[in-house]
C-alpha cells in the first residue's frame, strides 16, 4: 500500500510551475502550494497574514468536514479567526430543516455588509444546502457578492477550487450530482486535541420519506477499514483518547466494500488500538442494529455506554409512512434488549413531530414511547417540508399551529424523563473525560447553539447554569454515558480520564469532585 501523505507535507517542495498531478490527494497539495503564493502576495501588499473563518451549520459530519476546510486554509497560510469579518469566510451549510437554510440567508446579509467594508474579502459557501438547485438559483440571483460555491461531493477539491476562484472574477460555482470517490489524507485542523470525529462512511441509502440527506449527500460509501484504523492510530499518536465514528447509518457500514465487513467487526478492530480509551459512534438506524453489535458493545472496555437510536415516531403507521422499516413493537423489543444486555447504557433519540397525517393518537404513541424507553435525552424536531422528498408531496400536511401544542407536550415528557434518568447516578463514582474549563464550555456552547442545528434544538443542557456560590475554578467532563459533570479542577486535567464522585444532580448534569484529589495521586 502506498505510504500516506502526512499532514505536514512541505508545500515549498512542490514545483508549482509544472502541470498539476492528476492523482489525488497530490493534486490538492499542488493547488495548496499555488494558493500559498496568493497568501504571500496578500502579505506583501497588506503587511499582515490573511485571516479565515469557517462557520459550520448542521451535524457532526459537517463539523468534521469543516476541520478539513480549516486544515487546508491553515496549510495555505491563512490564520484562523472566529470573526466573520475575516479575509476569507466560508459557510459549511445544512439543509436538513428549513430553519437551517433561513439562518444561512439571514447571515449572508451580514456578510454582504462586511464585504462592502473590505472589498478584498472572499466569501464561499459549501455543504448540503448547495446540492439543491433552487438554492443555487436564489444565490445567483440575489447574492452575487459570493465568490465560490461548491457542494458535498467535491469538498476534497477545496484547494483547487480556491485557486480557481482567486484566479477568476465573479461567482465560481462547481456542484457535482454524486461521486463514488473517497479522497484520503488531506490536512485537518482538529477543534479538540483529545477527541476527534472520524468519517467511516459517507452518504445514505435509506430514503426516509421526510429526509433530504440522501439527495444532498449521495449514495452510501464506506471507507476501507485499514484507512480508518490508520487514521485513528495517527490521531492517538497525536494525543487523541476518544473517537466518534461518524456515518448516517453506521450499522450498515462495510456492506458494499470489496471485502465486506460488519460495523461490529470494525469496532473490534478499533478496540484493539493501543492508547485509544473511548469509542463513540453515530448514528445507528434501529432497523440495522445487529445482535453482534450488542455483543461487541457488551464485551468492550472502550465503547461508551451511550447509544443514539433515532425513533422518529412511536406510531407504527407513521413509521411506515416515514419508510423507517421497523414497527413500534420492534423498536421497543430492541431497546429492552439493549437495556437488559448493557445495564447503565444511556439511550438517546431523535423525534419528529408533525409528520404529514400525524394525529393526536399518533403523537400519544410517541409520548408513551418516551416514557417506556426512558430516553436519557431526545432531540425533538418539528417536521420541515423538504422539496423533492416523498413526504413533501403527501397531501395531509399538518398545520403548524396544530403541531406546536403537541410538540410542547412531548418536550415536557422528554425533559422529565431525562431528569429522572440523570438522577440515577447520584453518589456513584464514574470515569469522566475532562473536556474544558467550565466557562469555556458555556461560551462555546452558546456560540455553537447558533451554528449547530442539533444543539440549537437541544432541549436541555446548558440553560441551567451551574449556580455555585463559591469561586473555585471548575472543569467540565463527560461520562461514558454522555452525562456532563462539572468539578473543581484546572487546565492540566483537560484530555485526561479521571474518576469522579457524582455528588449533586442538577437536572441534566452533575456537580462532582475528582476522587484522585483525596488520595493526593495525580
Ligand atoms: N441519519 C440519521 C439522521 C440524520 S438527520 C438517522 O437516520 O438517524 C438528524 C435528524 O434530523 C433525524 O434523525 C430526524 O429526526 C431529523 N430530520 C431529518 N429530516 C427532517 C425533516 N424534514 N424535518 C424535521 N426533522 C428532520
Ligand atoms: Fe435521513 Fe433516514 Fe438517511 Fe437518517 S437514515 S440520513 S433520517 S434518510
Ligand atoms: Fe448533516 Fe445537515 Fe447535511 S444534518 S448531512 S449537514 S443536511
Amino acid at each position: 500500500m502506498e505510504e500516506s501523505i502526512s499532514n505536514k507535507i512541505d508545500l515549498h517542495k512542490i514545483n508549482i510551475n509544472s502541470n498539476p498531478p492528476t492523482e489525488e490527494p497530490s493534486r490538492q497539495y499542488f493547488f495548496m502550494a499555488k494558493c500559498r503564493g496568493w497568501v504571500k502576495d496578500f502579505e506583501e501588499k497588506n503587511g499582515r497574514t490573511p485571516t479565515a473563518c469557517v462557520t459550520t451549520f448542521g451535524c457532526q459530519m459537517n463539523a468534521r468536514d469543516s476541520e478539513k476546510l480549516l486544515g487546508i486554509l491553515e496549510a495555505i497560510g491563512f490564520s484562523p479567526s472566529d470573526s466573520e469579518q475575516a479575509d476569507f469566510v466560508i459557510y459549511n451549510t445544512c439543509t436538513v430543516r428549513d430553519n437551517a437554510n433561513q439562518r444561512v440567508y439571514g447571515r449572508l446579509g451580514v456578510l454582504k455588509r462586511y464585504k462592502k467594508a473590505n472589498p478584498r474579502m472572499k466569501v464561499a459557501l459549501c455543504g448540503c444546502m448547495m446540492q439543491e438547485a433552487t438554492v443555487i438559483e436564489k444565490l445567483k440571483k440575489s447574492y452575487s457578492f459570493i465568490d465560490l460555491i461548491f457542494g458535498t461531493h467535491n469538498i476534497y477539491k477545496f484547494a483547487e477550487l480556491l485557486w480557481a476562484s482567486f484566479e477568476s472574477e465573479g461567482m465560481l460555482i462547481d456542484i457535482w450530482k454524486d461521486t463514488d470517490k473517497i479522497v484520503e489524507d488531506l490536512p485537518v485542523e482538529r477543534k479538540y486535541p483529545y477527541k476527534s470525529g472520524i468519517n467511516i462512511m459517507f452518504g445514505c441509502n435509506n430514503f426516509c420519506s421526510y429526509c433530504i440527506v440522501p439527495y444532498v449527500r449521495g449514495r452510501e460509501r464506506s471507507r476501507e477499514p485499514g484507512e480508518i484504523i490508520r487514521e485513528i492510530e495517527r490521531l492517538v499518536a497525536e494525543g487523541v483518547v476518544e473517537v466518534m465514528l461518524l456515518g448516517q447509518n453506521v450499522n450498515s457500514y462495510g456492506k458494499n466494500l470489496d471485502e465486506p465487513i460488519t460495523f461490529a467487526q470494525l469496532l473490534r478492530k478499533v478496540e484493539q488500538i493501543e492508547g485509544l480509551e473511548r469509542i463513540r459512534f453515530m448514528t445507528s438506524h434501529p432497523k440495522d442494529l445487529s445482535e453482534e453489535l450488542i455483543a461487541v458493545m457488551k464485551q468492550s472496555k472502550k465503547i461508551c455506554r451511550h447509544l443514539h437510536l433515532p425513533l422518529q415516531s412511536g406510531s407504527t403507521r407513521i413509521l411506515q409512512q416515514m419508510n423507517r422499516r421497523y414497527t413500534r413493537e420492534q423498536y421497543i423489543e430492541l431497546a429492552d434488549r439493549i437495556r437488559r444486555e448493557i445495564p447503565d447504557i444511556a439511550i438517546t433519540t431523535d423525534i419528529i413531530v408533525g409528520f404529514p397525517g400525524e394525529t393526536a393518537e399518533d403523537l400519544e404513541e410517541t409520548i408513551d414511547m418516551v416514557r417506556r424507553v426512558k430516553y436519557d435525552n431526545a432531540f425533538t424536531f418539528i417536521y420541515s417540508k423538504r422539496t423533492g422528498t416523498p413526504a413533501a408531496a403527501m397531501e395531509n400536511q399538518v398545520p403548524p399551529e396544530q403541531v406546536k401544542e403537541g410538540f410542547d407536550r412531548l418536550l415536557k415528557v422528554v425533559q422529565d424523563t431525562a431528569r429522572e434518568q440523570a438522577a440515577k447516578y447520584q453518589g456513584r463514582i464514574m470515569d469522566a473525560l475532562i473536556e474544558e474549563i467550565m466557562e469555556d464550555r458555556h461560551s462555546m456552547e452558546e456560540k455553537q447553539s447558533i451554528e449547530d442545528e442539533h444543539s440549537m434544538e437541544e432541549m436541555h443542557s446548558i440553560k441551567e447554569k451551574h449556580s455555585a456560590e463559591n469561586n473555585v475554578p471548575m472543569v467540565t467532563g463527560r461520562l461514558s454515558n454522555n452525562t456532563i459533570v462539572h468539578l473543581p479542577g484546572d487546565a492540566s486535567m483537560i484530555g485526561k480520564i479521571v474518576p469522579v464522585s457524582l455528588d449533586e444532580c442538577h437536572g441534566f448534569y452533575y456537580i462532582g469532585h475528582c476522587i484522585l484529589d483525596e488520595t493526593g495521586a495525580k
